[in-house]
């Protein structure tokens, strides 16, 4: 006879068994809503018509995840991570097409433990940035790390996805400055530098979340900087010649020396020029006087701090309470939001700046733009050296970003995003345009599924924008390490199975 057939066991069965049940939450539980909803940061992605999970775990170890990778291959389950929750089309917590998965959510894992005499950090993905920033500048106050600019990003999905923020002229993404990390893989193995490929390594750090196994935390190394910083905010309007200024900024921005970042926030008719510089006022007066006199920048708007109280002034405007924003982990501020970026390698004519000043920026539902200047280190960097390929030649790059705060007033806004996009094709970075990933943006192609698999060809209209010529080896690498295409989302690397 047959012998018997293992009764399958249910999802939430078999988590139980390895999860201790107050971490785990099914839609039917009351909290259920609670814990999906605190880190949804676009509120486009919190009404009914979204496709939810069924089931929410909240892991406070590393054997948690493997747990719940095991039980979600056994019961035909997918689980897509999310740390921060910032994605911005919430591929961490919703599923476009009709789909059963659960998420793991590494809100309760966020230890940071910082070695200042290595100059490194373990950091777990669950930890928002600020609070990486907080805890290396406990230790030391001549440390840093290079990742986004706003706080309450996840290091996961950030660090998956590249990172980038005021430092990136000076140490690169925050993805190359990764020195090991600690990984769950379609297996449930959990894995590090050493007992993974070299190409699942090279993956994990700027490939994008998701395809690649679930990062548990991160080994980073530490940059240096000086114990003042000076950063400035001028705003010029277009009666006050921001045209020109920014016509010339963006010839000058990426040649200037690596200690000086300088980006533009174009919204309206103004361009408001924020600066940090890794050294004092009376450094940057002369380098400011000799490559960009026509900002009129003086000693009047220069504010000397030291690294950590950059971060709030760069965000909001001022450094009153470093824990206040750095560790707040509560930010109510969720708009209706919409995102595009692009990169620019050949300079824009002054015409095309006056469009975008004197129309667009001004049209009904216009967002605005937020101008990165490269060079220096993230431009030296070869294109093959991580997944993130956005390097040599670029000038700049954009973000379009746009807000709204009623359900029903997103039209004006989406049709500003999808005609400001088509205007800028001719000015900006071809075959392919170039995306960022961590900029994650759906109109740019989503996966088909065949056969249960991701399609590679279908994964290429996308995944060139993001990676250029390096998508194809993390799709090779995809199909080693997951070859069954286990962990995915509708931007997920497909697996390229290469026949021998
Ligand atoms: P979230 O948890 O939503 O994850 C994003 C993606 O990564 C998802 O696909 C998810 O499944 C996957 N993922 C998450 N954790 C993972 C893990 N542990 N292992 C494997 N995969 C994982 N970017 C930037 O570079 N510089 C900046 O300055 C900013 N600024 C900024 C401001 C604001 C307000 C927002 C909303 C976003 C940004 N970003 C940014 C973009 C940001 O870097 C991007 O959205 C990140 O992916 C967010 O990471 P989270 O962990 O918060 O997102």
């Amino acid at each position: 006879p047959a012998p018997p057939v293992a009764a399958k066991e249910d999802f939430l069965g078999c988590l139980v068994k390895e999860i201790p049940p107050r971490l785990l939450y099914a839609k039917s539980s009351p909290a259920f809503p609670t814990v999906l909803g605190q880190t949804i940061r676009n509120s486009r992605w919190s009404s009914p018509d979204n496709v939810k999970p069924l089931y929410i775990i909240t892991p406070t170890n590393a054997s948690h995840i493997q747990s719940a990778v095991l039980c979600g291959r056994r019961n035909g389950v997918r689980i897509r991570v999310r740390s921060g929750g910032h994605d911005y089309e919430g591929l961490s917590y919703r599923s476009i097409q009709p789909e059963n998965f659960a998420v793991v959510d590494l809100n309760l894992m966020r230890a940071v433990c910082v070695d200042g005499k290595a100059g490194t950090a373990w950091v777990d993905s669950g930890a928002q940035l600020g609070e990486l920033y907080y805890a290396i500048n406990k230790e030391s106050k001549v440390l840093a790390f290079p990742a986004g600019v706003c706080p309450t990003i996840g290091v996961g999905g950030n660090l998956a996805g590249g990172g980038f923020g005021m430092l990136l002229r000076k140490f690169g993404i925050a993805a190359e400055n990764v020195i090991d990390v600690k990984l769950v893989d379609a297996n449930g193995k959990l894995l590090d530098k050493s007992s993974m490929s070299a190409d699942h390594f090279w993956a994990v750090r700027g490939g994008g979340g998701e395809s690649f196994g679930i990062v548990v935390s991160w080994q980073v190394k530490l940059q240096p900087v000086p114990p003042t910083v000076t950063v400035f905010k001028i705003p010029k309007t277009v009666t006050e010649g921001a045209i020109d200024i920014v016509n010339k900024w963006q010839v000058v921005a990426p040649q200037l020396p690596a200690d000086l970042m300088i980006r533009v926030i174009a919204q309206g008719p103004k361009a408001t020029f924020e600066a940090q510089y890794l050294g004092t006022c009376k450094t940057l007066m002369p380098l400011m006087q000799s490559k960009l006199p026509e900002l009129g920048m003086n000693a009047s708007h220069c504010n000397e701090m030291s690294w950590i109280e950059s971060v709030p002034f760069i965000h909001l405007g001022h450094k009153d309470s470093l824990e206040d924003d750095l560790l707040n982990r509560n930010n109510n501020f969720k708009p209706f939001a919409e995102y595009k970026s692009d990169y620019v390698y050949e300079p824009f004519p002054k015409t095309v700046w006056e469009q975008i000043f004197n129309t667009w920026l001004v049209k009904p539902g216009a967002g605005i733009m937020i101008l990165d200047p490269y060079g220096a280190a993230i431009s030296a960097t070869p294109e093959g050296a991580t997944p993130f390929p956005h390097r040599k030649g670029v000038l700049f790059n954009i973000q379009y970003v746009n807000y709204w705060f009623a359900p029903a007033a997103g039209a004006a806004p989406l049709s500003w995003s999808k005609d400001m996009y088509n205007y800028m094709e001719p000015y900006v970075s071809k075959n392919p345009r170039q995306a960022y990933a961590n900029y994650r943006d759906i109109d740019l192609g989503r996966n088909e599924v065949v056969d249960d698999i991701s399609t590679y060809t279908s994964g290429k209209v996308w995944g060139q924008k993001y990676f250029k010529n390096n998508f194809q080896r993390l799709a090779i690498t995809k199909g080693k390490v997951d070859p069954t295409d286990y962990f995915r989302n509708e931007q997920s690397i497909p697996p390229l199975i290469q026949k021998y």
